[in-house]
């Protein structure tokens, strides 16, 4: 059988690309930003895998162009970027990267609730300045996270990594989901079900681990922030368009809300002014996932779907396994 023919639309990790090679014909993208639909429909149309980030949007009308696709990897665990029922439609299987990234994110959204909290950014700003005057008792004085109230909207596994971390620092732990969690598993992360109202009312710090779906599209807007302490800060480190960027500006202008620590947004890469201008917030480049280990680990599981898949093996995390279940029924 030939070598299944791989187009890769990053340069990604070793770790995925030295599989890829070994068992595939592997072109891949040589620039350093996101091909261009175009771009991405002209590169794969001899292909029979694509290997893609979350940068890519992969709906009806791009798999009806490169029909010779059997397999999508998303090398991202959210998978907002994939249109799954189409590709199912198509008899195309997609696959994501569940399961490795969990602790490396819930570092870095505990990260950003303690540099927004204490104010880091500003604090690193004024003394790159160069007009620091020395210590001052009324300077940068921000919000104390131990002992502090979390909420955590979206208990799934990243959601849960958090609560884990906050048990350091004596916070006291809420979530909001459409289910709560089983009961042993709320209780040995001493975290309590609470609905969002309630959430979002008594939270010091409130932190974003919901996918993107219709249902969680500006699931934060002004009313969220309206209901918010004066005092909250808000960690988002899921998707952007959870979070009404427009509305949270003017909550952070206005003091509606204190801080908010941000790794995503609504329009990607670009981030509205107002929010750049402004010092209570945090901005990171969407990095949540982005340790040595786990990209590798991330780049490692989309090529094992691919290789899988070619050699007849059910790829390990595909999102619509019955697209191959038939297939290998025939
Ligand atoms: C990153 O945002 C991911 O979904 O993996």
């Amino acid at each position: 059988m030939p070598r299944p023919r791989v187009f890769v639309s990053r340069v990604i990790p070793d770790a995925g690309l030295i599989p890829l090679r070994e068992h595939c014909d592997v072109e891949v993208w040589p620039h350093n930003r996101a091909p261009s639909r175009d771009e991405l429909i002209a590169a794969c149309r001899d292909k029979d895998a694509l290997v893609c980030l979350l940068t890519e949007k992969i709906d009806a009308a791009v798999l009806a162009a490169i029909p010779s696709v059997k397999i999508v990897a998303n090398v991202a665990v959210g998978f907002d970027n994939l249109d799954v029922p189409a590709a199912t439609a198509a008899g195309v299987v997609m696959s994501n990267t569940p399961g490795v990234l969990d602790e490396t994110t819930a570092d870095l959204a505990f990260a950003l609730l303690m540099c927004a909290g204490r104010r880091l950014g500003e604090a690193e700003r004024l003394m790159r300045s160069g007009t620091w005057t020395g210590w001052g008792i009324m300077q940068l004085m921000g919000q104390d996270i131990n002992h502090a109230t979390l909420g955590i909207v979206g208990f799934g596994r990243i959601g849960r990594a958090l609560a884990r971390r906050a048990a350091g620092f004596a916070m006291s732990v809420q979530y909001t989901d459409a289910v709560p969690a089983p009961a042993d598993v709320a209780a040995g992360l001493n975290a309590r079900f609470v609905d969002m109202d309630e959430l979002l009312k008594t939270s010091d710090f409130v932190s974003l681990h919901v996918p993107l779906l219709p249902s969680t599209h500006h699931l934060i807007d002004a009313k969220a922030f309206a209901k918010m302490k004066k005092t909250a800060v808000l960690i988002n480190t899921s998707r952007g368009p959870v979070v009404e960027e427009a509305a949270l500006a003017a909550a952070l202008r206005d003091g509606t809300i204190a801080a908010a620590g941000l790794d995503v947004y609504e329009h990607e890469p670009n981030i509205s002014p107002e929010l750049a201008a402004l010092e209570n917030v945090v901005l990171l480049p969407h990095i949540g996932s982005a340790s040595v280990a786990t990209r590798g680990k991330m780049a490692e599981i989309a090529a094992r779907n691919v290789i899988a898949y070619f050699a007849g093996e059910a790829p390990p995390t595909a999102l619509n396994p019955e697209v191959f279940e038939r297939r290998a029924k025939g």
